[in-house]
């Protein structure tokens, strides 16, 4: 079926859901208006109750499919009304069949991958009862002490926007009614990921302009994609806290973009809005929250407790509160749940299953990123090997494979490096085994002796470190970003033997590798792979597949380097490697000068550890080539813009191949890149293939200083390549008369 009449389908049924919103709405009392918009969480003993008096539209973390059921047999047929319920969850990357962090998903590049990874988590939660999830989060963050930066599809505003997009498609399926489709949610509304100091819950500063070109676009891109309802942000932007801001949710997200699903406030936010300073008590919360478009609220109870008087005493339009309601009914028609809000476990796929797990692995697989690979460490053969050292707390630990954000998942469906390798060398090799250090944050050096004995014995060593799944999501912030605990320490010590040295990390945001990157041979960037992540691993280390991931996010050197990302301004002086001085350099009792210096640190530099898009192979690609298939074009057409990528190794791998683009002059100024396509090749060795990708000029329209959304005329550079590092170049020109194209 096409995307369009897909679409038209979805108006349809929305349409006629609409209708039979209006419709219940006129029946309710205002006691049940407020009651669709209250969320409370599952689990307590008033809510059989409060339900049964249509007190409550939505419950929130209740997974059991009996007690789901009943809750919903209660709402349905022991209510005035029989309004069902909206059974909302965070599936945020697999139910019980574990993804890799969204991050890491981010990492594969891979839209269709990302699409069915929420369509698995999208119908082994359904079959709990689940009918929405607070899924996908779309911040842009570019601040990796950020603990949510795990739950975040990068820092690039096109690549978490199409990812984002999948991510919805996916969840929704093509009908929101389908057995297996959930509402999903996109989060959160805005500018949370901007948070200072890279410090959750903390005030987000953003001149509109770059709200606008950076912070705002995914959203827009999952709104079109048909997201069916958005959560607002914790955080306070610009001194207004999201829960109470009336300007993203009426003028941007209702007025400017016509959504028509609804909008649900995250957990408590309303009654932290006095906790802000932004109101004095909680009614004065309720009233900003509702005036500012908030539909439901999550958790605290306080539409309840508040909207009646804020009412009668006219703070607040019923008329308002009836579109509010709507909104919400609109989503259970749509959802299918007035014909049939039950759940039989026995209709649906077992999670789990095999054909999850391999999706699982495959994603795995797609998202780990090869940093590093000297004198072709990897992959490791076992012809050539008798033995290897597997050391590390994360090589083994089914828990902690899985990562931040996981609710249902069993680590006892994990399967583990460890295991992995010992399945897939069989008695081939010798696998010797040390944990080395009890966790990944551990401070003493028990089992260091016994990691050096067999590294010392081994032909290569698989280090498997990291960060713990505890040590990112929400409120769980970095200021250092390294290694914790002992670990580089203990990579020191086993560096030290000789023995060459394959260093695997999981982690749940780019860490500051400066320190080991140099001493050892390979690194593999394998983020919180998930269920199975342990096979997707074992099989890159050994070959059976070329990593093929790429950096969603760029990686600091330093934590002082933040915020660092691709897509910077250039400034009035940029940086140039032939510009800088390191401050080891700089002679004693030297004149203070600035003449002709630049934007770098003293200690740091300008650049990146790796930069964004970055990612290695087994096999070598070339690019060559570039051509435009015009010089100049008009406004409103299009262009081509294609390059040759050659595989010059020796093996059969894939390659993402990325498009950016540079608007020289602007009436703000432009990042010096930004992506503007991307495609997934596979490659044998010595083909090569053409890739090409077309470009409408509206794809380059940012807001200018009116907050007009335009293209402006004037020249563009453009490149093509395997990171935002390429450059491989050439330019084209926009032109405001179609007569001068050429
Ligand atoms: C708080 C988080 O910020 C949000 O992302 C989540 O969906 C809700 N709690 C519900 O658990």
């Amino acid at each position: 079926m096409s995307q369009h009449s897909c679409m038209s389908q979805d108006n349809e049924q929305a349409k006629s859901a609409e209708e039979r919103a209006w419709e219940l709405v006129s029946q309710m009392s205002l006691a049940e208006k407020i009651g669709q918009m209250t969320q409370v969480n599952g689990g307590s003993h008033e809510l059989h109750q409060a339900i049964r008096e249509g007190l409550v539209g939505s419950v929130l973390n209740e997974v059991n499919v009996e007690e789901v059921n009943e809750l919903q047999r209660v709402a349905m047929l022991e209510s005035r009304l029989g309004i069902p319920l909206l059974i909302g969850r965070d599936v945020i990357h697999g139910f019980k069949t574990i993804f890799p962090i969204p991050l890491g998903q981010a990492a594969s590049w891979d839209i269709d991958a990302v699409e069915r990874g929420a369509a698995i988590a999208a119908a082994e939660a359904a079959s709990s009862g689940i009918n929405w999830t607070f899924a996908p989060m779309i911040d842009i963050t570019r601040d990796p002490r950020w603990g949510r930066i795990a739950e975040s599809l990068g820092e690039d505003p096109y690549l978490c926007g199409v990812l984002g997009a999948a991510m919805v498609r996916g969840f929704q399926g093509d009908r929101l009614s389908n057995r297996e489709s959930i509402a999903a949610c996109a989060k959160h509304f805005a500018g949370y990921g901007a948070v200072e100091g890279g410090l959750d819950y903390n005030t987000a500063n953003i001149p509109e302009n770059e709200l606008r070109n950076v912070y705002l676009r995914p959203f827009k891109d999952a709104l079109d994609a048909g997201v069916a309802t958005f959560m607002s942000s914790f955080s306070d932007l610009n001194g207004v806290p999201a829960a109470g801001n009336g300007f993203l949710f009426k003028e941007v997200l209702r007025e400017e973009w016509d959504f028509n699903g609804f909008v649900v406030s995250d957990w408590d936010a309303i009654r932290e809005l006095t906790v802000h300073g932004f109101t004095a008590n909680d009614r004065d919360a309720v009233r900003e929250a509702v005036n500012a478009g908030i539909d439901m609220e999550m958790a605290s109870g306080l539409y309840r407790e508040y909207l009646p008087e804020l009412i009668a005493q006219d703070y607040v339009d019923e008329q308002q509160i009836d579109n509010m309601v709507c909104h919400i009914l609109k989503l259970k028609f749509q959802l299918g749940l007035f014909d049939n809000p039950y759940t039989d476990p026995g209709r649906f796929p077992r999670c789990v299953n095999e054909e999850h797990l391999q999706a699982a692995r495959a994603a795995a697989m797609r998202s780990c990123v090869l940093l590093k690979n000297d004198q072709a460490t990897l992959p490791l053969s076992k012809e050539q090997l008798d033995s290897v050292a597997v050391i590390g707390p994360l090589a083994d630990d089914g828990y902690e494979q899985l990562g931040t954000w996981v609710f249902d998942g069993e680590s006892h469906h994990s399967h583990t490096c460890l295991q992995a390798i010992h399945e897939l060398v069989g008695e081939d090799l010798e696998v010797r085994w040390a944990r080395g250090m009890e966790t990944s944050r551990c401070r003493n050096h028990d089992g260091f002796h016994e990691a050096v004995q067999i590294a010392e014995e081994s032909d290569v060593v698989l280090m498997f470190m990291g960060e713990e799944s505890i040590l990112s999501g929400e409120a769980h912030c970095r200021a250092e970003i390294d290694l914790p605990g002992n670990q580089e320490q203990l990579i020191d010590a086993i560096a030290a033997t000789g023995t060459p040295v394959v260093l695997v990390i999981m982690a749940g945001r780019p860490l500051t590798l400066q320190n080991v990157a140099d001493k050892v041979s390979a690194l593999l960037y394998a983020w919180h792979p998930g269920t199975m992540g342990g096979p997707a691993i074992a099989d890159l280390l050994f070959g059976i597949e070329s990593p093929s991931g790429k950096l969603p996010v760029t990686f600091p050197r330093l934590v002082g380097q933040i915020p660092i990302y691709y897509s910077r301004k250039n400034t009035g002086r940029p940086a140039s490697h032939d510009s800088i001085t390191h401050i080891d350099d700089i002679d004693g009792k030297a004149a203070q000068t600035s003449l002709g210096m630049s934007a770098f640190h003293l200690d740091a530099g300008f650049t990146p550890l790796f930069p964004f898009g970055y990612g290695l192979s087994y096999a070598r690609f070339e690019y060559r080539d570039i051509e435009t298939s015009a010089t100049h074009i008009a406004l409103g057409d299009n262009i081509d813009i294609t390059a040759t990528l050659h595989n010059t190794g020796d093996c059969t791998a894939e390659e993402i191949v990325q498009l950016y683009v540079r608007d020289l002059v602007g009436d703000v100024t432009r990042p010096v890149k930004e992506l503007k396509g991307f495609r997934r090749i596979r490659l044998k060795p010595g083909e090569s293939k053409r890739v090409s990708f077309n470009l409408h000029t509206d794809e380059l329209a940012f807001y200018n200083r009116k907050m007009s959304l335009v293209t402006e005329p004037g020249l563009f550079h453009a490149w093509i390549g395997g990171s935002s590092e390429t450059e491989l170049g050439t330019e084209f020109e926009i032109v405001a008369s179609p007569q001068v194209a050429d």
